[in-house]
């Protein structure tokens, strides 16, 4: 799809993934508790769903906390899911009123009863919604999902469902928490870190890479346009020549 951004016709990504990171720095450059970046980096994440939905963004999928970020301090994880319990009250209303989808991937069985709840009504709730498809990777590792996948692939090979001839990428990519989601198109990570911290490995094969020096509180749409023009910059061969 294509739409004008500041009168320059550009190419839109459909699927955009989103690496939020520097919540930390941001809260220490300003001597406050590393809590007080994650509030604000999740005020940021309310406005960019609007922003890349008016770009024409379809689907937006952002890390929110990884499986490895269980090492951090009980008093930080506590702080990040309390915010997060308020954060998927609030999502509701606002999704209906943006006609949002909204859906939870990552592994759900670690956390606590009431977010699962809370989670089930929301993904329930805005299931026939056609704006944005909004994704949040929560207790999500790309190792992990893929383990969950083999676990499933196996069970179901052992009762006959499928036979090894089966197995190709497309019966892979089925097993996995984005199975009915196109790969993302663009992605884009914030705070200057160049690397995927176990981001959605299998799905990020082809997808291009915008980093931004940028802590993710204070990103907002001239970034986000900065990206998808970044983006129209690039020449996606595929392994291919053009
Ligand atoms: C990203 O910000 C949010 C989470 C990982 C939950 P950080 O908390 O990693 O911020 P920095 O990297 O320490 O600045
Ligand atoms: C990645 O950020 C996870 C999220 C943004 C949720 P981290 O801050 O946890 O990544 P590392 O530790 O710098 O690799
Ligand atoms: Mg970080």
């Amino acid at each position: 799809m294509k739409n004008e951004i500041d009168g320059e016709l550009l190419n839109i990504p459909e699927h955009v993934a989103i690496i939020m990171d520097g919540n930390g720095r941001w809260a220490k450059k300003r001597f406050l508790p590393r809590n007080m970046g994650h509030k604000a980096g999740a005020k940021v994440v309310e406005q960019i769903c609007e922003d890349a939905h008016n770009l024409g963004i379809k689907y937006l999928t952002v890390y929110a906390f990884s499986t490895e970020n269980w090492k951090r301090s009980v008093e930080e994880v506590t702080g990040i899911m309390n915010l997060l319990r308020n954060y998927l009250k609030d999502c509701i209303e606002r999704a209906s009123k943006n006609n949002m989808r909204v859906r939870i991937i990552g592994d759900k069985t670690a956390l606590d009863e009431d977010i699962v709840v809370s989670i089930d009504e929301l993904e329930k709730k805005t299931a026939g919604y056609n704006g944005l498809n909004f994704t949040i990777a929560l207790n999500y590792g790309g190792r992990d999902e893929i383990r969950r996948a083999v676990t499933k692939l196996v069970s179901d090979g052992c009762k006959g469902v499928i036979s090894p001839d089966d197995i190709d990428e497309r019966l892979i990519g089925s097993y996995l928490d984005t199975w009915d989601m196109p790969d993302p198109d663009l992605l884009i990570r914030t705070s200057g870190e160049l690397r995927l911290s176990n981001y959605l490995i299998w799905q990020l094969a082809y997808t291009e890479f915008y980093f931004t020096d940028t802590l993710w509180p204070d990103f907002d749409i001239e970034e986000l346009k900065n990206a998808v023009r970044y983006y129209n910059g690039r020449d996606r061969r595929y392994g291919g020549v053009k």
